[in-house]
This record gives C-alpha cells, sequence and structure tokens, in this order.
C-alpha cells in the first residue's frame, strides 16, 4: 500500500481537513482513512471535502437544507459547578437553534457531567486536555480557539472568571479563551455570597471592560440546603437566546444598533410558598412590543412577569416573579436607549411573606400587611446617570382615562404614556385587542395622539414605528 504524507498536501487541503477531522473529533490521519474508506465503500468519485458523519434524525435532516459549514458555531466551555447539568441542556437548546456546538470541558467539570455525555449530545468529541495528542499535535488550542463564531462559558464558576480575567491558561479552557479572537459569552453560577465577592465583583467588572458579555445569574434557590439569593446560572434556553443574538449578523432597519428595555406580563408577590397576588396582564401587549422592536433591528431586552407565552424571536428574556426581582433585572439591563413600562407590576406586597404555607386556626382570618412595590417606571425616569433617552410608561385605567394618564405622566416623569382603559367591558385585559391614546410630554405641553381599535401586534407595529421616527 503507498503511503501517504498529509504535510505534503496544499495548505488549503490541509486546513480543510484539519477542520473535517476537527468537527468528527479524529486526527487529520484517522480523518484521511475515513475519507479512503467512504470513497472505496461508496465507490464514488473524490469531490470537495464533505462534512463530518452526523448520526441523528435532527442532523440528518438538517443535513438537507444547510451544509455544516453554513451552520453558526458555538464552542462551549463547560466550568466545574453543579450548574453543569445545565450545560447538557443548553447544547440541545442551541443545537435545535441551528448551531454546531463543540463542547470544552475543564477537569472540575468533570467531576459534574462526563465529556462522553457532552459529545454524544454535541454529535463530537469533547474537549479536555491541553496536551491532547490528537488534537494538539497542530495546536488545536489555537484552532479551537479561532474555529468558531461565538465562545459561550457555562457555567462559568468563580474561578473560571478570575483566572479569565488574570488572562491565566494552565488548561484548554484557559487556553481558548485567551487565544480567541471571537465574541465571549459568559453564564456566571456560582454561591450567592461568592457572586456578591468584592473579588468577583472586581473580576466581572474587568472582563466586562475587556468586551466580554455576560448574561445571568438569576436568583433563585441555590443546589445547597436554606441558600438562595442571586448566583444561579441563566436557564438553558435564555443563554442560547442571547447566543443566536451575539451570532446575528449585523442588523439593519431603523432601530438598528439602540437597545431596548421592555417590561411585560404581572408580577407575583408571595404571600406564603404556595399563594401570591397577581393581576389579569397577559404579556401579550409587552411581548408584541418586543417583537416588533426586535424586526427593527434593535437589540431587544424583555423583562416579564410570569406569563404563559413564548420567546419573541431574536429578544432576550429575562423571566422575574416579583416588582423587586423585575426592578433589579431591570437595573442590570441598563444603560439603554429606549425603556418601555408595559408590565402591570403589582402595587404592594405583603411584609412578611411566610416561609411556611399559612394554616387555618380557631383564631379566624390571617391579617395581611401590605407595603408599596418600588415603582420601576418612576425609579427608571428619576435616574441622574444611565437614564434612558426615551421612557416610556404605560396608563391602564378603568375610568378617566386622559387624566389620570396626563397626571401619571408628570408623577412619574417618563416621557411618553400610553394610556389604554382596561375596564372589564373593554376586553383588553388578556384580550388580543387594545384601544390606546399616545401621550407625549414636549417640554411642559403634552400631546395626545389616539389610535384606532387595533390588535395588540398593530399597536405594537405602530408604537414602534413612533419610536423609531422621534429617536431618527
Ligand atoms: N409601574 C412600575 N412599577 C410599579 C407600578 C407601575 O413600573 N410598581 C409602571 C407600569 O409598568 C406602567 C406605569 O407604571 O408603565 C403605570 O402603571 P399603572 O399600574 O397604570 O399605575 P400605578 O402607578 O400602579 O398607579 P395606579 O395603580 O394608582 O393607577
Amino acid at each position: 500500500m503507498a503511503s501517504l504524507t498529509v504535510r505534503k498536501l496544499d495548505e488549503a487541503l490541509k486546513a480543510s481537513l484539519r477542520l473535517r477531522a476537527a468537527r468528527a473529533g479524529r486526527s487529520v490521519e484517522d480523518e484521511v482513512r475515513m475519507i479512503l474508506r467512504e470513497a472505496a465503500e461508496t465507490e464514488a468519485p473524490a469531490k470537495a471535502l464533505p462534512g463530518p458523519a452526523r448520526n441523528t434524525p435532527a442532523q440528518l435532516h438538517r443535513t438537507r437544507t444547510h451544509s455544516a459549514t453554513e451552520l453558526p458555531r458555538v464552542t462551549l466551555i463547560i466550568g466545574g459547578g453543579i450548574a453543569a447539568y445545565k450545560a447538557l441542556d443548553l447544547i440541545r437548546r442551541l443545537k435545535e437553534r441551528g448551531i454546531h456546538v463543540r463542547c470544552v470541558m475543564t477537569r472540575a467539570a468533570q467531576q459534574f457531567v462526563t465529556p462522553l455525555t457532552a459529545g454524544a449530545l454535541a454529535d463530537e468529541r469533547c474537549y479536555t486536555d491541553l496536551f491532547d495528542a490528537q488534537s494538539e499535535f497542530d495546536a488545536g488550542h489555537i484552532r479551537l480557539a479561532r474555529d468558531t463564531d461565538l465562545i459561550i462559558v457555562a457555567p462559568a464558576t468563580a474561578d473560571l472568571m478570575a483566572k479569565m480575567a488574570q488572562g491565566q491558561a494552565d488548561d484548554l479552557a484557559t487556553a481558548i479563551l485567551l487565544a480567541t479572537n471571537r465574541p465571549v459569552l459568559v453564564a456566571p453560577a456560582m454561591n450567592p455570597l461568592m457572586w456578591a465577592n468584592a473579588a468577583t465583583k472586581r473580576n466581572v467588572a474587568q472582563l466586562a471592560r475587556d468586551g466580554v458579555s455576560f448574561i445571568g445569574p438569576n436568583s433563585g434557590e441555590m443546589a445547597e440546603a436554606n441558600e438562595a439569593g442571586v448566583g444561579r446560572m441563566s436557564e438553558p434556553t435564555e443563554i442560547a437566546v442571547a447566543a443566536e443574538a451575539m451570532l446575528r449578523p449585523p442588523q439593519t432597519g431603523p432601530l438598528a444598533g439602540k437597545k431596548i428595555l421592555i417590561t411585560a406580563g404581572p408580577t407575583h408577590e408571595p404571600i406564603d410558598p404556595v399563594r401570591y397576588i397577581a393581576n389579569r396582564s397577559s404579556g401579550k401587549q409587552g411581548f408584541a412590543i418586543a417583537a416588533s422592536a426586535a424586526e427593527t433591528g434593535a437589540e431587544v431586552t424583555l423583562i416579564s412577569g410570569p406569563v404563559d407565552l413564548d420567546d419573541p424571536a431574536g429578544v432576550r428574556v429575562i423571566r422575574v416573579e416579583s416588582a423587586r426581582d423585575m426592578l433589579a433585572q431591570v437595573e442590570r439591563a441598563l444603560p439603554v436607549d429606549i425603556a418601555i413600562f408595559a408590565a402591570a407590576v403589582a402595587d404592594w406586597r405583603v411584609a412578611n411573606a411566610g416561609a411556611q404555607k399559612i394554616k387555618k386556626t380557631a383564631g379566624g382570618m390571617p391579617q395581611l400587611a401590605l407595603v408599596e412595590n418600588p415603582d420601576i417606571l418612576a425609579t427608571i425616569s428619576k435616574l441622574k446617570q444611565n437614564r434612558p433617552q426615551l421612557v416610556i410608561g404605560f396608563a391602564a385605567e378603568t375610568q378617566n382615562l386622559i387624566e389620570n394618564a396626563t397626571s401619571k405622566l408628570k408623577r412619574k416623569g417618563c416621557d411618553w404614556i400610553v394610556a389604554n382603559d382596561v375596564s372589564p367591558a373593554s376586553g383588553v385585559m388578556g384580550g388580543d385587542r387594545n384601544t390606546v391614546h399616545v401621550l407625549t410630554l414636549d417640554k411642559s405641553d403634552i400631546a395626545v395622539d389616539s389610535w384606532p381599535v387595533m390588535t395588540k401586534e398593530e399597536v405594537a407595529d405602530a408604537l414602534v414605528a413612533k419610536i423609531a421616527e422621534t429617536i431618527a
């Protein structure tokens, strides 16, 4: 048998071979053997190098419409935290969005999930070692750092972020992060005290200055018993949507390059672990505005209370429960150019929400003391620093619509108010249609623009068009 020396091939063919080998998780020599075997089996004439073999029905389906090289590519670096199990779901969420995923695991991550599982889900071997004989003979970490459109670090532990901030490169994950010139999205996950620690804050600030993007962490229960707070890794779908937005080619459209923040839905204010105060908001209007804004090229963050609606395409959605969670996420999303507060935020919460279910007792009814929630719209409208250029509130009224909306506009300090009649007869709450009046403040003059009854999508399109006209 004739022997073949890969080094003697021309550079373009070598690069193509390396790419194909890396995608299949094989050495270049093995890949050549595979190509020869396939050629011999099918007796097909040699063509341009095809993509790696794919096995799952979804992949087989996908290869009919996309070639492997057309798929956007993500390198997912899985750090060593309990949230590593969620990274496995993230692989699926990315793949269902047509994104090719290649996994890298730190040594600590392998204490939580195995490279075999990540490799099986990604359809490509998972990389773990800096000095891997199979991939490092041609500086594999440099290839892994560059042969991708985006690097996601999920979960990003406090330790991994500290190494990134320092520029350390003593394992494959950190070497890739140091060698890359691609965008990096980090999803931190750690105990709330570690997240709040001054050292972590310094590292996060440094990484943000270095151009790293962050998603999360969210607040909620920790894996550790009786621990809760900010530190939970964002949900896989949230990370996948953020990744999708970062992979999208630069947007064109009237609001391209603008950052828009939108609140939507009701808030749930806990009474005890099983009961809450809520309202009838469906979130439909806020979601429709988010979808419409994303279509005009804006970078949209939608912060929503509990609703039964799917994420609008191309929108980063952050789900929250209470008014205080919503305010915290709004503040984290700043600075933005435009903020639209369509949420029906509960005005009050229970002063001392019980940790245990309130039981019926012979002593009679429980007395619930209420305290006022923060007013998110007023807080953001009155900011001295980071106030969005345009702040829009909603006024849900059941009587004296224009009068009440006018006083709300003045009281809250926003620029526009979208006033709507939410009396039961209007069918607006939970319904598909809306009749709105847009009050705009120009110096001390208030103009009222009354629109005919429209679907919530039409209201959204009209509002976004009015914003584009004003901002342009
Ligand atoms: N809003 C807010 N935070 C709150 C209450 C309201 O951000 N705690 C915002 C809403 O998203 C909306 C606007 O303020 O954009 C008006 O909300 P609305 O419920 O109509 O007004 P309230 O301020 O609650 O006044 P009232 O209940 O007395 O009508």
